[in-house]
Parts: C-alpha cells; sequence; structure tokens
C-alpha cells in the first residue's frame, strides 16, 4: 500500500510518500526554525499561518520525488494530535480533502505513536519493547506490546527534555530551538566540571523532573556570568548535557529492569543527542538490552514516521471518518480502544 502521509502539529511541515509501511520513497520537511528563532518559542499563529502557505508545496515535492501522483496513492495519514490546534487543522483539512476528492482511506495518528515506530522504518523490532520518547513536549517511557498497545510507565512532572534544553539554550542567549546548540557546544566541554542536580535519580519511580535543573543552571549563570563565555559556556553545556542523559539512562536502566524487557527504543528530537546516544549505548553494552534508535533525521519531526502504524491500522480496517478533529491533548494509552474495535 503507497501512502502519503501529512505532520503539521508545531513547527515543520511535512508530507512522505511511504510504501507498505516501511519504505520510504520521499520525506520532506519544512522547518519553520527561522520565523520562530526571532521570539524565542513557537508562536502559533504564525505557526499555523507558515503551515498554511507551505503545505501544498511540501505535498507536491514529496509526490515528485517519490515519482509518484496522487493517482498511485492508496490512503492518507495525518498527524491528528497532540499539538496545537491551528498547525494540527492545517494538515488535516489538506489530507481529509485529499481522503474526499481521490475516494482513499483517512487515518488519523498520534505523533508521538509516530515517533515510538519511526525506527521502523531502518529496522524491524520485536514486540514487546521499552520506549523512551524525549521531545520538545514529550518525556515518557512506555511499555509497547504491539500496534495501539501501550502502557505509560512514566513521565516528566514539569518541563520535557527537550524543553529544558530549549530554556536552558534561552538562558544561555542562544536561539531557539538550542537543542542541537548545547549538544555541539558540549562537544568541547567537560562534563564533570560543573555538578549540577540529577533531579528524581533515585526516587523509585520512573519519573522525570527537569524544571529544578534548570534553575540550577539559571541560578549557577547568575552567580558566575564568566560562565557563559568561551571554554567556560563549553564545560556548562557539557555538565548541563550530562545531568540530563544520566537521569534519563538510570530511569530507562529501572523500566527495562522492572519490566523484564530486553528491548529498547529510544526515539523524539532530544534521540538526536550525541550524549544520550552515547548514555544509551553504554547502557546497552552493560546489560546486553538490544538498543534501537532511528536515524537523527527520522528522530525529529517528519510525515515518513506516521506511516509505519497507519499502514498496520488501514491493513487492519481501522480508518477514520471525515468527522475526524484535532486533538490537541491526547493520551497515548487510550489508542488501545482503536485496536478492541
Ligand atoms: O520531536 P521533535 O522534533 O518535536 C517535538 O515533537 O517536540 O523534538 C524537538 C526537540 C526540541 O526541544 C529540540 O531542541 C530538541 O528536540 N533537540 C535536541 C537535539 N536536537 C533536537 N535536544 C538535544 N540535543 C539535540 N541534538
Ligand atoms: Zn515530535
Amino acid at each position: 500500500m503507497r501512502l502519503l502521509t501529512i505532520e503539521s502539529s508545531c513547527d515543520e511541515t511535512s508530507a512522505a510518500v511511504v510504501k507498505d509501511g516501511v519504505t520510504v520513497l520521499s520525506n520532506v520537511i519544512a522547518s519553520q526554525e527561522a520565523v520562530h528563532s526571532l521570539y524565542g518559542g513557537v508562536v502559533p499563529e504564525l505557526a499555523s499561518r507558515k503551515h498554511l502557505e507551505v503545505v501544498t508545496p511540501v505535498i507536491e515535492e514529496a509526490l515528485f520525488r517519490s515519482s509518484h501522483t496522487l493517482d498511485s496513492i492508496e490512503g492518507v495519514a495525518v498527524t491528528q494530535g497532540p499539538g496545537l490546534a491551528g498547525a494540527l487543522l492545517v494538515g488535516i483539512s489538506v489530507a481529509k480533502a485529499l481522503a474526499y476528492a481521490r475516494k482513499i482511506p483517512l487515518v488519523g495518528i498520534h505523533h508521538i505513536e509516530g515517533h515510538l515506530f519511526a525506527v521502523f522504518l531502518e529496522q524491524t523490532v520485536q514486540f514487546p519493547f521499552v520506549a523512551l520518547v524525549v521531545s520538545g513536549g514529550h518525556t515518557h517511557l512506555y511499555r509497547v506490546d504491539g500496534f495501539g498497545r501501550y502502557r505509560t510507565l512514566g513521565q516528566t512532572r514539569d518541563d520535557a527534555a527537550g524543553e529544558a534544553f530549549d530554556k536552558v539554550a534561552k538562558i544561555l542567549g542562544l536561539p531557539y530551538p538550542g537543542g542541537a546548540l548545547i549538544d555541539k557546544l558540549a562537544l568541547g566541554g567537560d562534563p564533570c566540571s560543573i555538578r549540577f542536580p540529577r533531579p528524581l535519580l533515585h526516587d523509585g519511580t520512573n519519573n522525570f523532573s527537569f524544571s529544578g535543573l534548570k534553575t540550577a543552571v539559571m541560578q549557577f549563570v547568575r552567580k558566575n556570568p564568566l560562565s557563559v563565555e568561551g571554554r567556560a559556556l563549553h564545560d556548562l553545556c557539557a555538565s548541563f548535557q550530562a545531568a540530563v542523559c544520566e537521569v534519563l539512562a538510570e530511569k530507562t536502566k529501572a523500566a527495562l529492569r522492572d519490566t523484564g524487557i530486553d528491548r529498547l527504543v529510544v526515539a523524539g528530537g532530544v534521540a538526536c543527542n550525541s550524549g544520550l546516544r552515547s548514555a544509551m549505548g553504554k547502557l546497552a553494552r552493560e546489560t546486553g538490552v538490544k538498543l534501537f534508535i532511528p536515524s537523527p533525521v527520522l528522530c525529529t519531526d517528519n510525515a515518513a514516521m506516521l506511516a509505519v502504524p497507519a499502514d498496520y491500522y488501514l491493513r487492519n480496517g481501522i480508518r477514520s471518518g471525515l468527522q475526524l478533529d484535532a486533538k490537541t491533548v491526547w493520551s497515548l494509552d487510550s489508542l488501545a480502544e482503536r485496536v478492541q474495535e
């Protein structure tokens, strides 16, 4: 089955053509970074307007690069939520129009479900697996038993890991989104130079908390203004990143131990982080767990990742009607109803 998939939940407009749920024929991503970096964060109104401007050219480009036309597309999948209402509605409206006009099935996909299965575009992973999803809005540990069968094992109580990276970048005067920049600066620094707190490290739960860590960085910078210059900036970024990665790795290790599962998927934008990738590599070597992390382009928001669950759902007769609406808040656990129907 050849699917056209559309993602517009936040600040990336993306369209992809994917065959049989795993063969990516094209994956076009138009980033709005330049629009939002002026404001230090995503401005919802500007995001919707930009999605509206580029969604048609992005879809046309995805079809062109795949060497297909709409005539050979057999289904449409779109991110239904969670995300920004206006942004989601752009992708959803186009997807509905295409499905109606071409008389092909439509399915709405949970954004995090896309992230969970992005690695399936490159590797086969057997169920069950533990997944750590770390992005701008999520820091969640899930147990995944199959498509639609997810159980939350733990989550952040406040900031998501990506949010913490972006907020610390802002404190340091770096442009939005600063996660990738902190990663780059950290490469030249000493991760042991500043001992930042490791929140909830030994609280016995699978939950996370990053807002106190961000405050610790802010207080440190206030007391040591020179820490945001030269070599000291590299040390600060490396020390902050080390604190985040240690907590993520330790909590993930505990979840793997508690569930007795030996397969781990790490997904979402923060999975691009070099410190996290090496911490997870170390965890895998020490515990014998099999580790699956997508290539960086499939970690951040993209439409191709939606095709993996979409192909499964459509093959099993699970589709959305034209009444499909954006869900700005949507629990992944609630998808169980979909596969039980
Ligand atoms: O998954 P994603 O593209 O969008 C959301 O669903 O949120 O994740 C974006 C987040 C941003 O917070 C960004 O700063 C962070 O991922 N990010 C990184 C890196 N690359 C992207 N954080 C740390 N290190 C990176 N290399
Ligand atoms: Zn995302």
